[in-house]
């Protein structure tokens, strides 16, 4: 399903970009533009910027940028298409729906009979909650300490005792079908009889948004000891629990460059009350490849803050190496003497905890301590094989100054000779790849000697490979046809580029900027370069945009130049083409600078750069008339 270029724009200019990032962002107005503190990265100035006449914005330190659209997609984490229907709807603006199939239309209108369902439920949950039948569940959540302010950031509810099947008849007297309310997971049916009852009872509700605030699922906690303690929501056509995490509708908003990840419901919940709003929780499942691919969209930092009980430690046991394979670095809260973080806050408050998040332990550490359990360090053979899979855990790290702080790190920790463990190591290193594992461990695998590892990295759990990533950084989710980006891993390709390469696209972002701004030069500059000049990349593409449009019109548009470029990364980088800042304010200077850009641009060009005799000689010919071009700005 695509838009045309048509609807884009019109879908563009119904949202001035000023408009729509002053919701969230304050802006100041600075010259000709708007400033403000960047909301992608955390900053004390303002280095964010956003035009009202180019409709776009850019960030000089984070360099994100982009127009409306990307905007909405970065700042809200939604794919293109999401992106676009939220700015329609936000104009008032009905899209074209005749290019979706009917298979598409079918399934999305069982997501949207099934969404209208869950939100009614969690109207009819949340007034309970509120109402004299709710006094129990109140009760509750306030002697836990939540605030009512924090109740309605989550939007909790409660499902009375009596009438028991109180949220079946509300869905009757709103027309719901039996049918539908069957496929909600909302009820339970008696088989025999045919008749279905509320399947939330006497428990305190919380409702499971996914990114687009939509409600796709509850959990329910039961009052009192009763089993089961909480109660979820089976999966449904839009209830993939191994696909979102809770609370990350709000978490994804946080200015923080990393994620908590908790084991439950209340121990976000409190988290965000004191204040640590990038909490969130896999929710009454264990983590899963798909909620590392998830948190992976939105940082490569992830501190877990799991139950310090034996199943939470082995829960994380399992959920490092799994952070690991999604390119996350994890790290681990402590949390003792604590059972789990909501205890912790209600103890220590926001600061302390907000140091033990400062100071959470990288989790190889906590690997190693972990593992240290399995072992009889009183013998000598046992402590061996300790040391040993000990140092095949420090041999897979990259760089030498990681193992050596690791190797710092265990002999202080464990009181272990230095040189041996170095030695170790070592001997690791040079044993090569197939010994160095150290990412699959499970934990209580004292007998098995280190060397019987398995090499790290099933392609089967790599997201990668799972999601079906490529090279151009887009992949499409399945179940909802959304446009994701990929992580940073799949394209390093920059990376490597060489600094006269470097050097060589700076030149040419200058003078794709001095086009724009200055459209006198472009009759001049073309003669002398063309698309292809801008080194055969996403520079030649913008410059084919740009080339076009000063042939049809005699300037540029930058927010359409944009339009043109899909993935994030690339808009960020054309964005940055047009807030290329130069220095050569006016007069003469304007000048020299337009002229030099133009000459470094041609002499980074093929242009009749063969061996052939003539093309030489009149590329030398066109270089000195360069050098003198007059340009009339
Ligand atoms: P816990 O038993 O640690 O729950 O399970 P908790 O959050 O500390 O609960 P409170 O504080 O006693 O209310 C952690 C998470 O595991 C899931 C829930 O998501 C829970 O928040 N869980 C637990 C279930 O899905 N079902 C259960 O029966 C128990
Ligand atoms: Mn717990």
């Amino acid at each position: 399903m695509y838009y045309s270029d048509d609807i884009l724009d019109q879908v563009r200019s119904a949202n001035d970009i000023v408009d729509v990032i002053g919701q969230d962002v304050k802006l100041k107005r600075a010259g000709s533009s708007y400033v403000g503190l960047c909301p992608f990265h955390n900053e004390k100035t303002p280095s964010f910027s956003v035009s009202r006449q180019k409709q776009m914005y850019y960030c000089f330190g984070c360099h994100r940028g982009g127009n409306v659209i990307t905007y909405i997609e970065e700042y809200n984490n939604m794919g293109f298409l999401e992106a676009v229907q939220y700015l329609a709807e936000r104009a008032g603006i009905t899209l074209p729906q005749s290019s979706i199939s009917p298979e598409e239309k079918k399934s999305m209108s069982e997501r949207t009979q099934l969404l209208e369902v869950n939100r009614l439920a969690g109207t009819y949950y949340y007034y309970s909650l509120r109402s004299a039948a709710g006094k129990s569940g109140m009760d509750y959540l306030r002697g836990r300490g939540l605030t009512d302010e924090t109740m309605k950031a989550f939007a909790l509810g409660y499902a009375p005792k009596t009438p028991s099947d109180g949220l079946y008849r509300y869905m009757k007297s709103k027309g719901i079908s039996d049918d539908l309310l069957r496929r909600s997971g909302l009820m339970n049916v008696d088989q025999k009889r045919g008749t279905m009852y509320d399947k939330f009872w006497n428990r305190v509700i919380f409702p499971i948004l996914d990114t687009s605030n939509k409600i796709i699922g509850f959990g329910g906690r039961v009052m009192g000891d009763a089993k089961p303690k909480y109660l979820n929501s089976p999966e449904t056509k839009i209830f993939d629990k191994s696909r979102n995490l809770y609370a990350l509708n709000l978490a994804r908003r946080t200015r923080e460059d990393y994620l908590i990840l908790c084991e439950g419901y209340m121990d976000v919940i409190s988290m965000h009350q004191a204040g640590f709003t990038n909490a969130v929780a896999s929710l009454g499942t264990s983590l899963t490849p798909g909620h590392c691919a998830l948190l992976a969209r939105y940082t490569k930092k992830v501190v877990l803050s799991y139950d310090s009980d034996s199943a939470g430690v082995a829960a994380a046991m399992r959920a490092i190496p799994m952070l690991r394979r999604a390119q996350i670095t994890p790290r681990i809260l402590r949390l003792d003497p604590y059972k789990d973080p909501d205890e912790m806050i209600q103890a220590l408050g926001h600061d302390a905890v907000k140091e033990r998040l400062e100071k959470a332990q990288n989790a190889l550490m906590f690997e190693i301590e972990i593992t240290k359990r399995d072992y009889d360090l009183s013998d000598p053979e046992a402590k061996t094989r300790f040391f040993e899979s000990v140092a095949s855990r420090i041999a897979v790290l990259e760089t030498q100054m990681e193992r050596q702080n690791y190797i710092d790190a265990v002999c202080r920790d464990y009181l272990v000779d230095r040189k041996q463990l170095q030695e170790l190591v070592t001997r690791r290193l040079v044993a090569g790849p197939s010994s160095r594992s150290g990412d699959e461990y499970e934990s209580g695998h004292a007998a098995r000697p280190a060397e019987q590892e398995e090499p790290s990295l099933d392609p089967a759990y790599d997201p990668a490979v799972l999601y079906g990533y490529d090279e151009g950084g887009f992949y499409e989710d399945e179940a909802t046809g959304e446009m994701y980006q990929a992580p940073p891993s799949a394209s390093r390709k920059n990376r490597t580029a060489t600094v006269r390469e470097q050097g060589d696209d700076i030149s040419r972002k200058l003078l794709l900027n001095y086009i724009c701004r200055y459209p006198s030069v472009y009759e001049t500059v073309k003669k002398y370069v063309q698309p292809a000049d801008f080194g055969g990349g996403l520079l030649t593409r913008a410059a084919e945009e740009i080339y076009a449009q000063m042939e049809r019109s005699g300037r540029v548009e930058e927010a359409s130049v944009l339009s043109h470029f899909t993935d994030t990364q690339d808009q960020a980088q054309i964005a940055g083409i047009f807030h290329t800042l130069d220095q050569a304010a006016s007069g003469k200077d304007r000048e020299k600078a337009v002229r030099e850009t133009l000459l470094k641009v041609f002499a980074a060009s093929d242009a009749g750069s063969g061996t052939d005799l003539q093309q030489v000689i009149q590329r030398k010919k066109l270089e000195a008339e360069l050098r003198s071009l007059k340009l009339n700005l």
